[in-house]
């Protein structure tokens, strides 16, 4: 039986967290493939729901106020932000599956931290779903290139993963530093009227800070600066990307 899919079919997510949250029991490499495939198809191929409401996003919202201008300029941001959250979803998973094979040097599987990291990445599906559901309200489309962004980061999670423990809290960190300052800047670049998208980047960036928190104080290690100068210039060259294509 796989398990992941059936507790997904029959568990609310709540009692999901909880059942993940107590089962340390290392899950067999095969169901550990499926259920990382299941999360890649899940986030290219179906609409994400979101647990809850961003919280501060006003409820009345009047997109008339933007210029076509502005309305094109929010839909090129929010597309990078979507990017970065199709990107966050595949980090996560490839971490998870990497935490539950042996490592290189020898590293037993680590199902707690797979738990832990597949727990993080629900909680990033609220982004996803925000950003895809802001894209929609501007007439923007996500990018083109999102199986293409998925397979990259899955990829640069599955090495960082396979390194341990440390490193690979550390990459969240890093990681969710990163995403952090870049929405960051665009509250900067944002159209000042458009407090729909501005709520929304405000929140994510407020969510970011608290994962690099979390993960630091579950063990992360600083990775080296040429790593995390490598790492910000991949991700210099996906949101130029993206906020054409
Ligand atoms: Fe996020
Ligand atoms: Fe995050």
């Amino acid at each position: 039986m796989v398990w992941p899919l059936a507790t997904v079919a029959i568990c609310t997510r709540g009692t999901m967290r909880n059942l993940a949250s107590t089962n340390t029991m290392t899950m067999p490499p095969s169901d550990a493939l499926i259920t990382a495939a299941d999360s890649a198809l899940r986030t290219l191929f179906v609409k994400p729901q979101a647990s809850q409401a961003c919280p501060t996003v006003p409820e009345h919202h009047d997109d008339g106020a933007l210029t076509p201008e502005e309305k094109h300029l929010s839909g090129a941001l929010m597309r990078v932000n979507h990017v970065g959250e199709v990107c966050a979803q595949a980090l996560y998973t490839a971490q998870a599956l990497a935490a539950r094979w042996p490592g290189p040097a020898g590293q037993a599987p680590n199902e707690a931290l797979a738990q832990r990291l597949e727990r993080a990445g629900r909680e990033e599906t609220d982004h996803l779903a925000w950003t895809q559901r802001r894209l929609d309200e501007l007439g923007a489309r996500p990018s083109l290139l999102n199986p293409l962004w998925y397979a990259g980061a899955f990829g640069l999670g599955l090495v960082a993963g396979a390194l341990g423990r440390g490193p690979s809290l550390g990459f969240v960190v890093e990681t969710e530093r990163q995403v952090e300052a870049h929405l960051a800047s665009h509250l900067d670049r944002l159209p000042v009227n458009d407090h729909a998208s501005r709520a929304i980047v405000a929140q994510m960036k407020d969510d970011e800070a608290r994962h690099a928190r979390d993960a630091h104080q579950a063990g992360a290690i600083d990775l080296p600066m040429p790593v995390r100068g490598v790492m910000r210039a991949m991700a210099r060259v996906m949101t130029t990307v993206a906020h054409r294509i």
